[in-house]
């Protein structure tokens, strides 16, 4: 009785010990390419927008805030009083490159006679997609 128990137990082993044959070769693939979205998630600072770059390289800054009203209004409430077409781009464009003032207040807003109207433009369409 104990040697036939011993016997049924080496055969099961022997069974088990012999399945999944081709199994590395599948392994390799799957590490490839976890290796290249690895290096595409590295590239995040070049993903800012042309425009949100020259907002954030311009003095802009010193007044503005994305969420919050600093010398100027905040870029959201801009956001949200203009709606995003080309018209109201055309218009804000203006207002970047020769200054404003009396729409939100009494501060006026300096001019910035050196940006060019395409660039104003970027920046521009930029602020207006920030919707809360
Ligand atoms: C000296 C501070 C200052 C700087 C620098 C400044 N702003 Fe302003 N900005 C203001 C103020 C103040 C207002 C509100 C003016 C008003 O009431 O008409 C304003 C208003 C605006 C408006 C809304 C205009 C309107 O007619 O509703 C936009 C768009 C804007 N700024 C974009 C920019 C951008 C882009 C830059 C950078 C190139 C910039 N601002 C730099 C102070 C500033």
């Amino acid at each position: 009785m104990k040697k036939s128990l011993l016997i049924l137990g080496c055969v099961g082993l022997a069974l088990a010990s012999c399945g999944n044959p081709g199994s590395s070769s599948t392994q390799t693939e799957t590490a490839k390419t976890a290796d290249t979205e690895t290096s595409v998630s590295a590239e995040k600072p070049s993903a800012m927008l042309p425009g949100e770059k020259l907002v954030a390289m311009s003095d802009c800054i010193g007044c503005h805030n994305k969420t919050q009203k600093v010398i100027g209004p905040a870029y959201v409430d801009i956001a949200a009083k203009y709606p995003s077409n080309e018209k109201n781009i055309e218009k804000l464009a203006d207002v970047v490159i020769k200054g404003g003032k009396g729409t939100w207040g009494e501060i006026p807003m300096t001019p910035h006679a050196s940006l060019s109207k395409d660039d104003a433009k970027l920046m521009v369409s930029w602020i207006l997609s920030l919707k809360k």
